[in-house]
């Protein structure tokens, strides 16, 4: 077999904002470090998170701080996260965006020259630095400068297909360009996944071609563990029309910076849908919610900046009453709200990507909107101080982690959180390595397994087109598993994706080993099942509905399920095994600030 090999310390799957940050913290060191990743570098799920970069720097309001900052974020996930985890993104944030500022990020400014922070769902406090509403993609291109500088190396257009793993050890990665075909194996005592979600498992989705949950599905290969993986965000607002940008994301600023959303005979909805929890900080009347515009101190919340678990729910309710708009959306207007000017100056993207995808105006016009599968909060089970798995040598930060953003996900909290968590991975992956000084050679049998692995869609004649079962897991997802969940419709999931394993077993492709997406696609559509799976068992287990997880059969959140993880390992016969796990207890000082009115 024809086989590149490389030697490093650390090798870094994955080149999105917690891959590149890993990365930089690893190389910084001293650990002999790569980058791999599936695309070209620089193109990354990173740049959708367009709003900004939630950090508590009290420059817009100088009562904010990590604590607040913690409380939202846990409170944003009804309370299932992580709390170690939740009071380090907290408590480092403000330092991360510091530090990408003096490695060259341009963030917009305040009238006294400080960074400004933007309103977001959840948020206490305008807490979101941000670049326009592109800020992913100044955090990414700050990143990339940095990686390249520093002369680590990249492997782009490459995908990993297997983690190599000898007595339980992690010792490396095999994958192979996507390119040429060939394969690739790299040594290394440490591997940090970064690859990002899995939102290409579902039919509408905000994620692009390369999200297809092979961190997810490699670690489980490993003998890591999932936490969370019923939680999935679908983002309240995505574009719906043409139909060739269904899913496409529109950012939440627009809301942040004053946009409301309205149903098809013109009513603010948002007003009937405020819950509970959230009711003694959200303003319960139009005159109120637009108080908060003109003096946001003093007043409640307008309903649209509730977290994005509620929005998505309430967009979902008005569309399937029938008073959505004629694409099956709702309006989302900026328009009759923001001058021209101030929306070209604030939200430039959504500007252009209407006027030239959709040939909206969103200056004079309202934006048709629909909930998009954004995010997945389940993830690698991690250790919160040192992103470890339960795979010794294995790391995971950023979306391919579990446990940090419990049951909902924070508008803006992604960029921080790849931002802390990369930094914390990439350290404790350099230390791990150089204490292995005895190093292990990858083993020739586990790579030539990989490699018939990878080569058998090849050998089957006949078989069936990848697309087609690609097409059917996403329609599956989307039907079954969705924004509102029944016992019935998941265990026909089940089903399913039972059937879609055995399609898969016998998919073949056709050509040659060079530039084949059929290929590429047959290898990643076992880690979309595996995925799905995980999702859909978990989603069956959790009878009640938090977060992302809603159960029209179980409509009410249940205080046992609050004390509750669902976690998902790998069982001998190669299955999804399911267990319950308690939450961890949260320290006294902590569950003090509960407590506290700011
Ligand atoms: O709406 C947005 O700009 C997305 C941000 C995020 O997912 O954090």
């Amino acid at each position: 077999m024809e086989l590149e090999q490389h030697e490093y310390d650390v090798v870094v799957v994955g080149a999105g904002g917690a891959g590149l940050r890993a990365a930089i913290e690893a190389h910084e060191s001293g650990a002999r470090t790569a980058v791999v990743c599936k695309s070209l570098l620089g193109k990354a799920h990173t740049v959708m998170a367009e709003g900004g970069i939630a950090a508590a720097m009290a420059n817009t309001y100088p009562e904010d701080n990590w604590r607040v900052h913690f409380r939202d974020t846990m409170r944003g996930g009804k309370m299932l996260n992580h709390w170690r985890m939740a009071q380090l993104h907290a408590q480092e944030a403000p330092d991360r965006v510091r530090e990408l500022e003096d490695w060259g990020a341009l963030f917009d400014r305040t009238p006294d020259g400080l960074i400004s922070q933007r309103d977001f769902g959840g948020h206490r406090y305008a807490r979101l630095a941000h670049v326009g509403d592109r800020t992913g993609l100044e955090l990414i291109r700050t990143l990339q400068q940095r990686t390249v500088a520093l002369g680590i190396d990249v492997y782009m257009e490459c995908t990993v297909t297997r983690l190599l793993t000898d007595n339980g050890e992690i010792t490396g990665a095999f994958g192979y360009w996507r390119e040429s075909g060939r394969f690739v194996a790299w040594q290394a005592p440490s591997v940090v996944l970064a690859t990002g979600g899995i939102g290409k498992s579902y039919k509408v989705t905000s994620n692009s071609w390369e999200y297809t949950g092979d961190g997810h599905s490699l670690a489980l290969q490993a003998g890591a563990t999932l936490v969370n993986m019923e939680f999935v965000q679908f983002h309240p607002t995505g574009m719906v029309w043409p139909p060739s940008v269904r899913g496409i994301l529109v950012t939440e600023s627009v809301r942040g910076d004053g946009g409301i959303l309205k149903n098809s005979a013109g009513n603010r909805f948002m007003f009937d849908y405020i819950p509970d929890f959230f009711r003694k900080e959200t303003a319960e009347t139009e005159a109120e919610a637009d108080r908060w515009y003109e003096d946001k101190k003093n007043n409640r919340r307008p309903p649209e900046l509730l977290p994005r678990d509620e929005v998505a729910r309430a967009i979902n309710s008005e569309v399937k009453a029938g008073r959505g708009t004629p694409h099956g959306g709702v309006f989302l207007d900026i328009a009759s709200r923001r001058s021209p000017e101030y929306i070209r100056k604030r939200l430039p993207s959504m500007y252009h990507q209407f006027k030239e995808l959709a040939e909206v105006d969103i200056t004079a016009e309202a934006m048709e909107v629909g909930p998009t599968c954004h995010y997945v909060m389940g993830g690698v089970e991690v250790d919160p101080d040192t992103e470890a798995a339960r795979v010794p040598g294995l790391f995971a930060a950023g979306e391919v982690a579990g446990g940090m953003h419990g049951s909902n996900r924070l508008g803006g909290n992604s960029l921080s959180d790849l931002l802390v968590f990369g930094r914390r991975a990439g350290l404790a992956a350099a230390e791990h390595a150089l204490k292995r000084i005895d190093r292990t050679h990858l083993r020739e049998d586990a790579l030539a397994d990989a490699a018939r692995a990878a080569l058998a869609p090849f050998d089957r004649e006949g078989g069936e087109n990848p697309y087609t079962v690609q097409h059917d897991l996403q329609q599956t997802m989307h039907d079954l598993v969705g924004i509102i969940r029944t016992e019935p419709e998941m265990e026909q999931a089940l089903e399913r994706i039972a059937a879609l394993k055995e399609r898969v077993a016998n998919l073949s492709v056709e050509g040659h080993r060079q530039y084949n997406p059929g290929w590429h696609l047959a290898l990643d559509l076992p880690h979309m099942l595996v995925v799905g799976e995980c999702i859909a068992r978990a989603a069956l287990e959790r009878q009640e509905s938090r977060g992302g997880h809603t159960r029209d059969d179980f409509p009410a959140t249940d205080a046992e399920w609050a004390r509750t993880n669902l976690v998902c390992s790998r069982a001998p016969d190669g299955s999804v095994a399911l267990t319950r796990q308690p939450l961890p207890r949260m320290p006294a000082e902590l569950a003090e600030i509960f407590e506290e009115s700011a």
